[in-house]
């Protein structure tokens, strides 16, 4: 009832406009938006979104819409298969397969895609309007599609933990910024999370470590054993909820390097002797997978068979990075097979090794992804680089014709603090928002078909310094949306000024989401204005 007091109120005022401090402040910001700037429509309890009959997809998306809808606006809408409706949702092949059309006039507002995804991305953006501007919207028309087809997030899991519905918030975060992948990091030094159920003991030991070290590096641990991992029904679950909110899940299987927890399992993965233990410190470590021993090699093509059962996304990431080569230089197993396959050093091993593990994951019909290090030695083409260290190398990748997608650590690595004076996150950094908003996705000096090898950009959150939900999102917002911002939104329309106004609003967004955020960027600002 107060609603629509409020409501009528509010009509009786018809003439209010929507003035240049009122813009809408979608992020990340859309191609076209025209904003006619009078109250044009208000929803109410008896609003019906209308939908095309027998559409199960767009019939999912509704209900998710409706669930958000009634949380966040305390508004029940009701769906409809025939009759009229108010919110009429389309899709419209005459789009791109990811954009959208919303329309707001005195008839209601249409939202129309070129894909159940585009109608989705449009629902984003009205839900986005709807914080800002409560029920009572202007009219506006807007026209939108992303610039990059891979708009990704990466959550480690494996230095610590997050549970199913842990997992399940933060997909739904990114959703909101149209992120379309989850780069979900599953396997680590310091703990295996997917269950394997050829190798129970992969979970049964390598999921758990007896302890933790306290803060970065210190000499001292926490003495409690910490532990977890994913069920495959648990798996299976998230990966039917990442879809139904347009997010294909990467899941990514560690090797060579990275596997201590896989060798504190199975010890004669490795190439010497015993004594592994899953890590309760940090860094990088000796403890890599044989690559020259046949049991090893077969013992991860299992591996990769399973999870590819799991997943259903094209891609499978395998890691790359980060290999030490001492226990392969030392080992005359290797080294024997090195010879034997005429491989004259252990970049050459490890090239044969990624060789090997492309051609497993190519036999399921699937592409394989890699941290840029998978380039040493030589890749096949086919295969997807994952530029983190310079851009130099994804420039490289792009340059020997290689799918690249660009998370440089120093522009997209969300564990770097946000500022000098922010501690609450880890040691590194900083890495500022600005800095994140400037990166300049596809490099300078590349032909047209080289840009068109770049797939796109992705924020990364490593977790050794970041044990709950909360650091986690503290540790990515705002700076997740500057980079959904940078990765969706047109080059020519980037704004870093404007990104900043919106900032403010996206924070109220953030409260009504129920995320934590950072307000480094507003300190900072402060600071440098106090100079
Ligand atoms: C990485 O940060 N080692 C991919």
């Amino acid at each position: 009832m107060k609603r629509f007091i409020i409501t009528i109120l509010l009509l009786a005022f018809a003439g209010l406009s929507f003035g240049a401090e009122n813009l809408p402040a979608i992020i990340p910001l859309p191609r076209k938006v025209v904003c006619k700037g009078k109250i044009a429509f208000t929803l109410t309890e008896s609003t019906r979104i209308l939908l095309p009959r027998n559409d199960k997809v767009l019939r999912r998306t509704a209900e998710i819409f409706v669930q958000t809808i009634a949380r966040e606006q305390n508004l029940m809408l009701k769906i409809r298969e025939k009759d009229s409706g108010e919110i009429r949702l389309t899709v419209d092949p005459q789009l791109a397969e990811e954009a959208y059309r919303l329309d707001i006039t005195a008839s209601g507002i249409d939202i129309r895609g070129g894909s159940s995804a585009g109608v989705f991305y449009g629902l984003q953006s009205f839900r986005q309007l709807l914080a800002q501007y409560g029920t009572v919207l202007p009219a506006l028309q807007i026209e939108d599609a992303p610039s990059f087809g891979y708009r990704g997030a990466m959550l480690d899991c494996g230095r610590h933990f997050f549970t199913v519905d842990e997992i399940k918030t933060f997909i739904d975060l990114l959703a909101l910024h149209k992120i379309n992948r989850f780069h979900w990091h599953l396997t680590e030094d310091q703990g295996w999370r997917i269950e394997i159920r050829r190798y129970p003991e992969l979970t049964k030991i390598g999921s758990q470590r007896s302890e933790t070290v306290l803060g970065n590096n210190s000499p001292a641990y926490d003495g409690t054993p910490y532990g977890g991992y994913y069920t495959q029904d648990q798996l299976r679950d998230v990966v039917t909820y990442a879809a139904e909110r347009f997010i294909v899940i990467i899941p990514e299987i560690e090797m060579p390097g990275h596997a201590s927890a896989a060798l504190a399992a199975y010890p004669n993965l490795g190439c010497i002797g015993e004594g592994y233990k899953v890590r309760t410190h940090w860094g990088v470590f000796p403890e890599v997978f044989c690559a020259g021993k046949e049991s090893t090699i077969e013992f991860l093509q299992n591996v990769l068979e399973e999870v590819i059962k799991l997943f259903p996304s094209e891609y499978i990431h395998v890691g790359g990075d980060e290999c030490a080569k001492r226990w392969w230089q030392e080992s005359e197993e290797t080294q024997q097979f090195m010879r034997e396959h005429e491989l004259k050093d252990e970049k050459a091993l490890q090239s044969y090794f990624i060789h090997y593990v492309q051609k497993v994951v190519n036999a399921k019909g699937k592409t394989l992804i890699g941290w840029d290090e998978i380039l040493e030695g030589g890749i096949s083409e086919d295969c997807i680089v994952m530029n983190w260290r310079r851009p130099e190398f994804g420039k490289k990748a792009v340059r020997t014709n290689h799918r690249t997608i660009f998370t440089c650590s120093a522009w997209s690595y969300f564990n770097l603090k946000e500022s000098r004076i922010q501690s609450e996150i880890g040691p590194r950094g900083p890495l500022s928002l600005e800095k994140v908003y400037e990166f300049q996705i596809v490099p300078d000096s590349l032909t047209t078909e080289q840009q068109e090898l770049v797939w796109g950009a992705q924020g990364c959150l490593w977790t050794e310094y970041i044990p709950t939900t909360w650091k986690a999102e503290f540790a990515i917002f705002p700076r997740m949306s500057a980079l959904a911002e940078n990765v969706w939104s047109p080059l020519e329309k980037k704004d870093w000024i404007n990104f900043t106004r919106k900032v403010e609003m996206q924070f109220e967004r953030y409260e009504l989401w129920g995320a934590r955020y950072s307000e480094a960027f507003f300190r900072t600002q402060d600071i440098e204005r106090k100079r």
